[in-house]
């Protein structure tokens, strides 16, 4: 017999169904025991009669959160009994047959509240527990769908999605790298992918003139509300493009997107306003303002672009300049003696993507101009034999005839948490790290075999040192 999911049992009516899930909550009433069993639609509503005596008795033992198959016919509910909470709510199940799958120990925590009210470290240590609950379901849910929307309006727009390695060279991005160590190269080591800035870079070079990938991005710095150590990125990258055209693709996808998937929010301002980096620091005193008319109001999407950004910053701790987007930027100017005199005076053609106070994107046109590029990472304190080491492919790739091209990565659990009104970037992600990079349920970072050690030609300095 096929299985039939909760929201379909009404097209059923009066013939006898399986159906298949969790117990989720049991109450006996009189002589009936009645039984809500949950599938991934919904609820279905189960009852019990001693008449069906087999069934009867067995259901008298299920406990909550058992796997079940039940067998029964579907009725309409008595007159007033009706639930239009649920899409099953007009019919209930009378059940013939209950085969137990499995049994369950009491959860750790609740499920049918919103959780929030539970301990995170618990509800991390149990995710998969936890994603049993309906916010964590409809937050995943309206994921897929935001990343569905996005691929189907940058395909429709002749975009090709690439997968770019996992295993790559180190980009600098501005945080640390996660490495990988090498058994078939002792003493090398990949890096994990800060971003896909240099593959998405080399497929300009390619031809791929619109690229886009729904792309990991994986850095080494301390998690935060709406930080983690991996993340995903809607990443693009366009040939002969303008700052101009980029902007407006952005706009284009997220208005549509907020009115397909979150059509009761209200985009405070179309087109969404520019601002400059001066203009944001002079008037908001932040490079990502709230611009917001009423902040208590969660129903309201203040979506802005903050443009013409300093091309560096100055790390003062180190001594420093670093790249304030990232060294592949194009400085407004290409007088190489200016940005190395004074680059405190440089701008650059990079924009920020700004929603209700949170930085949500980031990107910029790139230098083609390999003096230029140079000079910027001279600037950034490298010597010219490292560079050229460090960066051999990507000015080879450079001379053998590069379009001008821009891009921009759009971070996807930022915009999430905020349309989703989620307090950390954490509660859009199935299976998140701690605060300190942890995996609580599967304990990790963790230990390796001396055998894997030995293998990668690694050894581990004593923890006291
Ligand atoms: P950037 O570093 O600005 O740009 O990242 C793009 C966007 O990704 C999101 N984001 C994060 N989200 C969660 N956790 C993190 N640790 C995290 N880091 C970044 C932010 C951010 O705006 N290669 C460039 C893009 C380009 O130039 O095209 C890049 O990655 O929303």
């Amino acid at each position: 017999m096929k299985r039939i999911l909760s929201s379909q049992a009404e097209k059923y009516l009066d013939q006898t169904i399986k159906v298949e899930g969790w117990i989720c909550s049991k109450r006996s009433h009189g002589k009936l025991v009645f039984i809500d069993l949950r599938d991934m639609e919904g609820l279905i509503q189960v009852v019990f009669n001693p008449s069906e005596s087999k069934a009867y008795e067995i259901a008298k033992k299920v406990k909550p959160e058992w796997v079940v198959e039940i067998k029964g016919r579907v009725s309409k509910r008595p007159e007033g009994m009706e639930n239009p909470k649920i899409a099953s709510g007009n019919i209930e199940l009378r059940a013939e047959e209950i085969k137990i799958y499995s049994e369950a120990k009491t959860l750790p925590f609740a499920i049918d509240t919103d959780g929030y009210e539970i301990s995170e470290e618990k509800r991390l240590r149990y995710r998969y527990i936890d994603l049993r609950r309906q916010r964590m379901k409809r937050n995943l849910e309206i994921r897929q769908r935001v990343i569905y929307f996005m691929r189907k309006f940058l395909i429709e727009r002749g975009f090709v999605e690439v997968e770019t390695p996992i295993l790559t060279k180190s980009t600098p991005e501005g945080a640390r790298d996660f490495l990988v160590p090498s058994r078939l190269h002792p003493g090398k080591f990949y890096a994990l992918p800060q971003s896909p800035q240099q593959y998405k870079q080399l497929l300009m070079i390619s031809g791929i003139e619109k690229y886009f990938q729904i792309a990991r991005a994986l850095r080494d710095e301390d998690p935060r509300a709406d930080r983690q150590v991996e993340h995903t990125q809607l990443d693009i990258e366009m040939a002969f493009t303008s700052q101009e055209e980029i902007l407006n693709l952005i706009e284009t996808l997220y208005i549509a997107l907020v009115k397909e998937i979150f059509p009761e929010k209200k985009i405070l301002q179309i087109p969404f306003p520019r601002i400059t980096y001066k203009e944001a620091i002079t008037k908001y005193k932040t490079d990502k303002p709230d611009i917001r008319e009423n902040k208590e109001d969660d129903q309201e999407l203040a979506f802005a672009f903050i443009t013409d950004f300093p091309m560096f910053e100055w790390h003062e701790k180190e001594k420093r300049w670093g790249a304030m987007h990232h060294p592949f930027t194009k400085p407004q100017t290409e007088d190489i003696e200016k940005i190395k005199k004074y680059p405190e005076k440089i701008l650059a053609h990079q924009y920020d993507f700004v929603l209700n106070g949170y930085e949500i994107g980031g990107g910029s046109i790139r230098t083609t101009n390999l003096d230029v590029l140079l000079a910027v990472f001279e600037v950034l304190g490298h010597k010219k034999e490292e560079i050229k080491k460090n960066f051999a492919h990507y000015f080879e790739a450079f001379s053998f005839g590069v379009p001008p091209h821009g891009g921009i990565a759009a971070g996807i659990e930022r915009f999430l948490a905020i349309t989703l009104n989620e307090p950390s970037i954490r509660e859009v992600i199935a299976f998140p790290k701690t605060g300190d990079g942890r995996d609580l349920m599967m304990n990790i970072p963790s230990e390796v075999t001396k055998k894997q050690l030995k293998e990668l030609h690694i050894r581990i300095e004593s923890k006291n040192k």
